[in-house]
């Protein structure tokens, strides 16, 4: 049992490092490696969006056959895995790209499902060899699921799956507030989580207590379920217990009203993930604001136009959607200071900062550029806010 251990983690390390060393190492340049392929990729790392934006525009009648021949060379035999779901992973953002700037046609779909197939059936080969890794970043993939394993030896120990936290589903009885931040920091691994304070009626166990929920000194293996069965049911809003979501909404004072639900379905984005907004345009749902009866929210009710710096459309960010559910401390000062000049940029925000710091991880995800960046360009109203930027101090040349 323990060289399995020592052996299973050596080849996760390798694994791991297989893929930094294809992340770092400049792509596998062969022959037959094209100049569009070499910019994608090079702007792909370099999160440049607007130039990959201005590539693949001009790219339109090379680029479908471009996808084909990234994705037949990377399953030529002499690449390794690491390499090879790099170079998919590319295929399948120059599938997107087409997808935004170009359109859907039938032949994007026939190259869509063929890049599709070959990541899932390269997934499926390697699965044996890092099952661990791609396990739980499975488990993650529909939003707002977290699995909870800092302390995975302590519960094999006990033959206790991680936990699988559905931040999603707390969502529809409890705003942001209720948890953020009396409860827990916005920010994952940064609470130190574990049973015994949950026990003593902290972090989980404010409410995991018998009282508001299930209590976490009985019913283990309704948290500890983290790659069972049991738990696909989270990964999937067909298969919502509505009738229990309902009744615990009435217990706690909050709203779910299933019969206003469209043919009875939870209403969800193009990507298959729930639309909050919508749920809550058709007063769906109504979480409660705080465990305390006697609390005041305070909302911000005004709207920060974005004039984006480049030729995608322009971006609005409303105060009072945002506040209404979140504390203004989940992004003041730490996020953005309470100002209009936050340097706020894409690649910053894909590596989790500003607007990424939520979007992407528990709200709508980055692909769906349009839902920010819905602003038809310079149609900014006279009483909307504008965003200013970090002013750029002019240098002046002396000699
Ligand atoms: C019932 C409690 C609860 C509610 C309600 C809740 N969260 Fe969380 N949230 C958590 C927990 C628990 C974590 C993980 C903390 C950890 O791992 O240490 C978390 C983590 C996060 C993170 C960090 C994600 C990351 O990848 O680092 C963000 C962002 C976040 N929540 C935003 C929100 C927003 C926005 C809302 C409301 C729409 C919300 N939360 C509602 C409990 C909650
Ligand atoms: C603010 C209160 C609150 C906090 C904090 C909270 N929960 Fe919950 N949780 C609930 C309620 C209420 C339910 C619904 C219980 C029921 O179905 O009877 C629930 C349900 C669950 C479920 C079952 C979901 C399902 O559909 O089967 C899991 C799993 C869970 N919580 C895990 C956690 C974990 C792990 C934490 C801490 C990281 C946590 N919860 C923190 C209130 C909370
Ligand atoms: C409300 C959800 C919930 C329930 C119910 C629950 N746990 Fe946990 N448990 C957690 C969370 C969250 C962690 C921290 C996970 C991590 O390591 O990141 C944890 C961690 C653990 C650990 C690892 C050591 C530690 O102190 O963190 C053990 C052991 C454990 N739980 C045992 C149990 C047992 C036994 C039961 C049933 C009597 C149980 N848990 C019920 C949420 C729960
Ligand atoms: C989801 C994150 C978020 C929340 C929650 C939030 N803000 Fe903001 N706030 C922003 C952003 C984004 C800006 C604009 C930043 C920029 O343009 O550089 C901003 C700007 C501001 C500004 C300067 C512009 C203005 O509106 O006058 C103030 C003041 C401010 N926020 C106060 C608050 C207060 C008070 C709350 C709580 C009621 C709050 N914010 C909640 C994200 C947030
Ligand atoms: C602290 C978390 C957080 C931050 C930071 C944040 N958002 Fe959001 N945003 C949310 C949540 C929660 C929703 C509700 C929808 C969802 O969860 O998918 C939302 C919704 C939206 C919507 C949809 C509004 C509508 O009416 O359809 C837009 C657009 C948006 N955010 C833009 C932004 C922009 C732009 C920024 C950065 C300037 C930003 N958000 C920062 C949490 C956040
Ligand atoms: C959560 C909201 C959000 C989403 C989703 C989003 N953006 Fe942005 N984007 C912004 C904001 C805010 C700015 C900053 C505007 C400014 O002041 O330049 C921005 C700026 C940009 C810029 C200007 C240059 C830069 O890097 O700042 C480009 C290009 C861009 N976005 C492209 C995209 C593309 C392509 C997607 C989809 C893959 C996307 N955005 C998705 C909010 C978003």
């Amino acid at each position: 049992m323990k060289t399995f251990r020592v052996l299973g983690t050596t080849r996760l390390i390798m694994l791991a490092m297989a893929l930094l060393c294809s992340l770092l190492a400049p792509p596998l340049v062969t022959a037959a490696e094209s100049e569009f392929r070499q910019q994608f990729i090079y702007n792909y790392k370099t999160l440049s969006f607007s130039a990959q934006v201005d590539l693949i525009k001009k790219s339109e009648t090379i680029m479908l056959d471009e996808i084909i021949s990234l994705a037949n060379d990377a399953m030529a035999k002499e690449i390794g895995f690491g390499q090879r779901m790099y170079m998919l992973d590319a295929a399948s953002a120059m599938v997107s790209g087409y997808t935004y700037y170009i359109g859907i046609d039938r032949k994007l779909k026939k190259v869509k499902k063929r890049v599709d197939k070959l990541i899932a059936s390269e997934l499926r080969k390697e699965k044996e060899k890092n099952a661990e890794l791609m396990k739980w970043k499975k488990e993650e993939r529909f939003i707002g699921n977290f699995i909870m394993n800092a302390n995975m030896a302590k519960m094999e120990k006990e033959g206790l799956a991680p936990v699988i936290y559905p931040h999603w589903v707390h969502r529809i009885w409890f705003e942001c507030k209720v948890c953020h931040s009396d409860i827990f920091i916005m920010k994952r691994w940064r609470n130190e989580i574990s049973q015994e304070k949950i026990v003593a009626g902290e972090q989980c166990g404010v409410c995991h207590n018998g009282k508001i929920a299930f209590s976490a000194e009985e019913k283990c293996e309704r948290c500890h379920m983290g790659g069972l069965e049991e738990a696909k049911r989270l990964h999937d809003v067909d298969h919502v217990d509505h009738d229990n979501i309902a009744k615990v909404a009435k217990m706690l004072g909050a709203e779910w009203n299933v019969d206003k639900l469209p043919e009875g379905k939870m209403p969800v984005d193009r990507f298959g993930f729930i639309d909050w907004l919508e749920l809550k345009r058709l007063d769906i749902f109504k979480p409660i604001h705080s465990l305390d009866k006697n609390y005041q929210p305070e909302v911000r009710e005004n709207l920060i136009y974005f004039k984006a710096k480049s030729k995608v459309k322009d971006v609005l960010f409303d105060h009072e959607v945002h506040s209404s559910w979140i504390e203004c401390s989940s992004c003041h000062p730490e996020i953005f200071s309470e100002s209009l000049k936050n340097n706020v940029k894409m690649v910053a925000m894909s590596k989790g900062k500003f607007c990424g710091h939520c979007h992407g991880k528990v709200s709508f995800t980055f692909a769906d550029c349009l839902r920010c960046h819905s602003q038809e360009k310079d149609t900014r109203q006279e009483e909307v806010l504008l965003h200013v930027g970090k002013k750029r101090v002019k240098r002046v040349k002396r000699k």
